[in-house]
């Protein structure tokens, strides 16, 4: 089992449309994979089941753990893609595990999930915390949307120094931009100097596009909504980046 996660410090970058995107693209390839809302808003809920969003399961019963994790999971939200929709209780996240002193909280959890499950993909909330620690702890590669701007740059600096100062991984850290708007010259002169400016960026980059902001409407996948929109297309390539970072392998998905 690989693990996954979609994170940034900043709001509104473009976590969760990526994350459900890459997540129903894993799966389609027969891929077994989960997708975890962990941040309380529950976005993903949004992205994946539109008009009736799913409600998820008080954090409190997760973390007790009288019921196993799998009563939590949503299954078959498409094939091969289950989902643990988020509860508004997740917003005591960090506290618990403050409290709980719990270190491998995340990763005790998943556990039992390994057998059958190939890839797990976590939308994690904006916040640099107890829970974004042991995220970073977990994954196996952390992917950072930030956008074409020179704030979003220092943010990621700042971001960086966290992690490496908190030794949580450093190498696992691949950003990329989103939200690009090629009528702006910032936007083209950051994504056309990306390899300069990031030693380990992914090549693909996500366009501002109103059909990313549909998602949200109609509650659909890109792939299944605008499948031929370049924001799918450009999805498409980031999930073949993401499948040779975990797998280093062919063009499918090997399972081990
Ligand atoms: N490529 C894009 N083009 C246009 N709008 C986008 C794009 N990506 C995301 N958005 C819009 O921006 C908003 C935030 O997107 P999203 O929820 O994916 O970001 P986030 O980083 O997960 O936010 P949060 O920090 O609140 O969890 C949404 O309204 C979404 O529709
Ligand atoms: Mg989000």
């Amino acid at each position: 089992m690989r693990v996954i996660a979609f994170y940034s410090p900043k709001g509104g970058v473009g976590k969760t449309a990526a994350a459900v995107n890459i997540a129903y693209l894993a799966s389609r390839e027969g891929c077994s994979t989960l997708l975890w809302d962990l941040d309380a808003q529950g976005a993903a809920s949004f992205y994946l089941s539109g008009a009736q969003p799913v409600q998820g399961k008080k954090l409190s019963k997760l973390l007790e753990g009288t019921a196993p994790i799998a009563k939590f999971i949503e299954e078959n939200v498409y094939p091969d893609l289950d989902f643990i929709p988020a509860h508004k209780s997740f917003r005591n996240f960090d506290i618990k595990l403050e409290h709980e002193d719990g270190n491998g909280v995340l990763k005790s959890l998943l556990a039992p999930l390994s057998e059958d499950t190939s890839l797990v993909v976590l939308d994690c909330p904006p916040t640099l915390s107890r829970l974004t620690e042991q995220v970073m702890k977990i994954a196996d590669q952390v992917y950072v949307p930030l956008l074409p701007t020179w704030l979003s740059m220092n943010s990621w600096d700042q971001f960086r120094e966290f992690v490496a100062d908190k030794k949580l991984g450093i190498k696992k850290l691949r950003p990329f931009f989103a939200q690009v708007d090629r009528r702006k010259k910032l936007h083209r002169d950051l994504v056309d100097r990306r390899s300069e400016l990031f030693d380990n960026a992914l090549r693909a980059t996500i366009p501002y596009s109103s059909i990313v902001e549909r998602m949200g409407e109609e509650g659909l996948p890109l792939e299944v909504l605008a499948p031929r929109s370049v924001p799918a297309e450009n999805l498409r390539g980031m999930w073949s980046e993401i499948r040779h970072d975990l797998w280093r392998k062919g063009r499918r998905v090997v399972v081990d």
